[in-house]
């Protein structure tokens, strides 16, 4: 795939973020979401490529866009062929409160090398690059944080980690505590929170516990292009989402899923914008004059090189997306 991909998805997660940011604070988490959906369609269409939706909004039934299945590009017979996974809004509830840590995210990988993860619940665990083999979802929490601990050369008591604030975490955040790790909850978003472990200045060391499958993959992905580990492990909750998970061949629900059963190979692209300000990314701030500015980061698993992007867009020049 041609790097320069990398730069192009970029713009597609800012057209999510700029159209989804006007949202903020303003209670409807659809329309954030909708308007972040329309901003990255429009502008999945400029791309050359011939991608098809493998994560995304839902089925086709339940979607009009971005929904899984979905040819995406401009796609000619030269052009790339790709999965892609969309999340144009990680943390709906988020923009609607005006909380932090919402951003809109897309990966990209050569066709059939993203798991296209059923839509429930995956429990999982990640970290940054410098801990990364030592980690182990099977094993206990407490022996997960001695190794991380240990491989970051830090005291446990200086260990953080991220879990998101949910009433199924509450065994959970009492192990942390029990290790005398330090604990940050947050409220939505666990792809940021996933990526957050890979850089010293967020304080994170670890994230853990129970998120979106869909989530998973797309956190897997940044994960591999910038050298952390990521394991996950789906919670389906009933019958009928053990059967979707068999129908996708997983026949053992409690297998774990490495890095590489969820992102395959090493030609993976990831791109992410900041909606509301979090701990990896600024959220987008408004100029006069139709202004407005917006942080992303991009990485592709080849290289591992990761650009901040910081932009400034001159709304009125973009009147097409009616940002
Ligand atoms: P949405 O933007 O789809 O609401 O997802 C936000 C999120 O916090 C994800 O980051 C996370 O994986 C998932 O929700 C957790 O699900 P739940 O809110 O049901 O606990």
């Amino acid at each position: 795939m041609d790097r320069n991909l990398a730069l192009n998805i970029v713009r597609v997660t800012e057209a999510a973020a700029l159209s989804s940011a006007k949202f903020l604070g303003r209670g409807d988490k659809n329309a954030a979401d909708q308007a972040a959906v329309d901003g990255m369609r429009k502008m999945f269409d400029t791309l050359n490529i011939d991608g098809v939706v493998v994560i995304g909004e839902g089925e086709m039934d339940e979607a009009p866009m971005l929904y899984i299945g979905e040819q995406i590009g401009q796609g000619n017979e030269s052009s790339p062929k790709v999965d892609i996974a969309v999340d144009p809004v990680d943390g709906t509830t988020a923009v609607a409160k005006g909380l932090s840590n919402a951003i809109a995210v897309v990966a990209i990988a050569p066709r059939g090398c993203l798991l296209h993860a059923p839509d429930m619940y995956m429990d999982k665990i990640a970290v940054g690059p410098k801990a990364k083999g030592v980690i182990n979802i099977e094993a206990s929490v407490e022996d997960n944080l001695k190794a991380v601990a240990k491989a970051l050369n830090k005291d446990i008591s200086e260990l953080t980690v991220n879990i998101l604030d949910r009433e199924r975490h509450e065994e959970l955040i009492t192990q942390v505590r029990n290790v005398g790790a330090r604990i940050k909850l947050f409220s939505d978003g666990d792809v940021a929170a996933a990526i957050a472990t890979c850089f010293d200045h967020s304080g994170v060391d670890v994230l853990m516990g129970i998120g979106g499958a869909p989530e998973g993959v797309i956190a897997a992905a940044a994960l591999k292009c910038m050298g952390g580990e990521f394991q996950g492990r789906l919670v389906p909750y009933n019958e009928e989402e053990k059967a979707r998970c068999t129908k996708m061949g997983i026949e053992d629900t409690n297998c774990v899923l490495s890095m590489e059963d969820l992102v395959k190979g090493n030609e993976i692209y990831f791109a992410a914008t900041g909606i509301s300000d979090g701990d990896l990314l600024k959220g987008v701030v408004y100029y006069e004059n139709n202004m407005a500015k917006t942080y992303s980061m991009v990485t592709r698993a080849e290289t591992g090189t990761v650009r901040f992007v910081e932009a400034i867009h001159k709304l009125d020049e973009k009147p097409e997306y009616a940002y």
